[in-house]
């Protein structure tokens, strides 16, 4: 075939009304109105970065110290852009496949599928990065329970709880010499995170059984972590010292943009609404206030965190404990003796993040699904479960690569290349809509972005260059390691497409069963 053939191929675009009609086939119920999806979002968005990862960000290597807060409303910004142009999109074609689906009307089959391989580090990746958060939470709350249960489970052996990269540093943080406190098995270190894998394992099972989308069950996770937020908030403002302020920004402007670039992913999550279009009410208006609207609450509540927890702990200039880097808001509160606080904060802190974990891995699959339908990957995984009718070699397929990945990476490595495969989709989506504005003008847009094209523009700068940013200045072995394996993922899923899907297409052009199996993704949301 001639060069240029295979271009034209690779720019092919899938017209969104082919994709509206068959949502409109699907007949999913439409139950959720502009509460529910802020309640969703809201459910969506607060987990580990706010929990776990905010630690990082502050305290780190190059971490933003008190300066924490204006990291918190850059990242904001960084996202509003983004998520201006997610509400026009879902509002245009409001149908399941988010950024996936956006760029294939757009961009083209290339650009869609990688658009697909980096959404994955986003969502299942990120499912890696908050399996690891909940399991160092869990560990946190059994600590609690020290005085009943025994020695071996509150405090068990490091490479027991851990991967690999944590336990070494744990274990040379305390001066332990690793070789000796880790087992080897034919010469390769033994490192396994058991509470990980077991949350991975039973959040795979309840999605195999399928969940009705139940805002009840939501709006419960989300009321439980937003009281231990504010009770943090409200009971950790008497104990703020305003000298641990000063000094302000320890590392600088540099310190502040790396702050923001690992606490960006404390609001990863907003997207995941567009997915839910299907079910809304009234997409049209709905779906731009829930975006926003969780978005704007995220910024308030994190804002107020960030002020109060470097208040109370110093994040610069001193050894910053372990527990801090762990678990900083339960941590904090232990240190100024209010430990009934800090148990409140661990087991809201569990409810969060499992109810994140849902949402993670639930798009992992969804996203993986229409990409099976597009002939991208194997075609058996389209086959449904004959009870639960919902994608279950798909969803143990995410399953058991999160399980590799709880033994391979660490929160922090994980949690940024979440960053990494979420700042590309958010630019491709702000670039889709420019082009989209261009070469379907006349296409109803019930929201459109404000001042366009300078929001989508203003999107793209910002994402693009908070990851810049952060490639070029990655100081520490964690954040070189992100920027490699991120570059490393992208290259990998070119040579995929080039050596797979591409072929499949094509032999599915000429077989004519492209569109054939509209009707089966459906039943996934069902
Ligand atoms: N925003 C999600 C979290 O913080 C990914 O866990």
């Amino acid at each position: 075939m001639a060069l240029t053939e295979i271009l034209k191929k690779m720019v092919t675009r899938k017209n969104p009304d082919d994709a509206l009609a068959g949502a409109a086939k699907g007949g999913l119920e439409k139950t959720l109105g502009a509460w529910d999806l802020i309640i969703l979002g809201v459910g969506a968005i607060i987990g580990s970065g706010i929990f776990a990862v905010v630690g990082t960000a502050a305290a780190g290597e190059s971490g933003a110290g008190p300066a924490l807060m204006i990291s918190m409303v850059i990242a904001a910004i960084a996202c509003v852009f983004s998520a201006l142009c997610y509400s026009e999109f879902a509002t245009m074609i409001p149908v399941a496949g988010g950024a996936y689906t956006y760029t294939f009307a757009t961009l083209g089959e290339f650009t869609a599928w990688l658009v697909g391989w980096v959404l994955m580090l986003e969502y299942a990746i990120g499912f890696i990065a908050v399996a690891c958060a909940w399991s160092n939470h869990f560990m946190q709350f059994l600590k609690g329970f020290g005085h009943i249960l025994p020695a071996c489970v509150t405090n068990p052996p490091v490479w027991l709880v851990s991967d690999f990269r944590s336990a070494v540093n744990s274990l040379t943080s305390q001066g332990i010499d690793y070789h000796s406190a880790i087992p080897y098995i034919c010469g390769i270190p033994f490192c396994i995170n058991l509470p990980a894998i077991a949350i991975v394992a039973l959040i795979t099972a309840i999605l195999v059984r399928g969940t009705k989308d139940s805002t009840k069950m939501a709006a419960i996770m989300v009321a439980v972590k937003l009281g231990v937020i504010g009770l943090f908030i409200l009971a950790g403002a008497f104990f703020i010292k305003p000298e641990n302020w000063t000094p302000f920004a320890p590392n600088g402007f540099e310190g502040i943009f790396m702050g923001a670039f690992i606490i960006f992913f404390a609001y990863i999550g907003f997207d995941a609404l567009a997915t839910a279009a299907e079910e809304c009410k009234n997409p049209q208006k709905d779906l731009p206030i829930g975006i926003i609207g969780s978005l704007f609450i995220t910024t308030v509540v994190y804002v107020l965190v960030a002020l109060v927890l470097t208040g109370l702990q110093p994040s610069s200039g001193v050894a910053i404990p372990e527990g801090f880097l762990k678990a900083p808001m339960a941590y904090a509160m232990t240190a100024v003796g209010q430990n009934w606080v800090a148990g409140l904060i661990s087991i809201g802190s569990l409810a969060g993040l499992t109810s994140v974990l849902l949402v993670l891995e639930m798009a992992a699959t969804r996203i993986l699904f229409a990409m099976s339908r597009d002939n991208f990957l194997p075609q058996s995984f389209q086959k449904l479960h004959p009870k639960f009718c919902t994608p279950h070699l798909l969803t143990w397929a995410v399953g058991i690569v999160a399980v590799f990945g709880t033994l391979t990476l660490d929160l922090n490595v994980a949690a940024s290349l979440c960053n990494f495969g979420t700042f590309t989709s958010f630019i491709i989506v702000c670039v889709a809509i420019l082009i989209l504005r261009k070469i379907d003008p006349e296409r109803p847009r019930p929201f459109r972005v404000p001042f366009c094209p300078w929001f989508p523009i203003l999107g793209i700068v910002c994402c693009g260059g908070l990851m810049i940013f952060s490639m070029v200045i990655a100081k520490g072995e964690s954040a070189k390691l992100s920027t490699e394996l991120f570059i490393a993922w992208v290259i990998m899923g070119a040579l995929i497409y080039a050596s797979y899907g591409y072929r499949k297409n094509r032999a599915a052009e000429k077989s004519g069963s492209l569109d054939n199996n509209q009707e089966k993704v459906e039943s996934l949301a069902k």
